[in-house]
């Protein structure tokens, strides 16, 4: 029998503060540490904590099949569990991807939702195709190999003239994640379904952010997403709704870290003003 366990996430504090907290979900193959100097850069008194979700980072798998419903409901109950009511949930591409989970399974707990560089579309059949192949690929040599590539994809054009050093820090963290959870990951992608209607039904208020040179989940999808929170069933944020981050790809939090802090600290602002 597979030996599964409801274990709670490892959680870090990245940012000090009061009251409602930022809740920062990082995209794949990634963990934590891809938030840590955006959160730095966030407003005084915004409560920051970066989770690793399950197979990442400090977090273990636990037996459960890979789906994106299960890590939302392990964030959820590792917050739960650590006394936090609520949160502004933010999530970057497969962090965003957990956070819309997150939002259709536990509206209650989400008072404000950054969806940075993510998109609510579900995978083509040929992007599904691709996630199993790499899977199997990472599954039979037991190494992250297969997804070493990445950072030339996850970088926009701007970064990689201009911030080589992200290189070198992306390689190292992508080769710090287990074959196990990086396999895990792409199988808990490839199943997910189109969450937009998340997004027209979800009354909290929605922050959406993208850099301008992502071509992994590009400005189309961050419009599509934009226009489905502010649809009239949905409050919108105003000038707060999208943000375009010049100069930065698909890792616009660690390409410009500020920027992106501007525009999450715009969202708990208006969180806490309201709440
Ligand atoms: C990520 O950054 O989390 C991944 O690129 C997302 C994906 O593969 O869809």
């Amino acid at each position: 029998m597979t030996s599964r366990a409801t274990r709670n996430l490892a959680t870090f504090t990245l940012h000090d503060g009061g009251g409602v907290p930022l809740v920062l979900l990082h995209g794949f193959p990634l963990d934590h540490r891809m938030w840590a100097t955006c959160a730095e850069h966030l407003p005084p008194g915004a409560r920051a904590i970066g989770v690793d979700l399950p197979g990442a980072g400090h977090s273990d798998l636990d037996g459960y099949p890979p789906s994106i419903e299960h890590i939302a409901d392990a964030v959820h109950r590792t917050m739960i569990e650590a006394g936090e009511g609520n949160a502004v949930v933010v999530g970057h591409s497969m962090g965003g991807y957990v956070a819309l989970a997150l939002a259709e399974r536990h509206p209650g707990f989400v008072a404000g939702l950054g969806l940075v560089d993510t998109k609510s579309t579900a995978d083509t059949d040929a992007a599904r195709a691709k996630r199993l192949r790499i899977a199997a690929a990472v599954d039979a040599s037991q190494t992250v190999d297969a997804v070493l590539g990445m950072p030339a994809e996850l970088v926009g054009a701007t970064s990689t003239e201009q911030r080589r050093g992200l290189f070198p820090l992306l390689d190292s963290w992508i080769r710090a994640q287990s074959p196990a959870g990086v396999a895990w990951s792409q199988r808990a992608m490839a199943a997910r379904p189109d969450r937009t209607a998340v997004l027209e039904r979800l009354d909290a208020p929605v922050a959406v952010v993208v850099g301008a040179e992502d071509t992994i989940t590009p400005l189309a999808e961050a419009e599509h997403m934009v226009q489905a929170a502010g649809s009239p069933s949905g409050p919108a944020m105003g000038d707060a709704a999208l943000t375009v981050v010049p100069g930065a790809g698909h890792m616009a939090v660690v390409e410009d870290p500020q920027a992106v802090a501007a525009a999450l600290g715009l969202l708990h602002t208006h969180v806490v003003a309201h709440h």
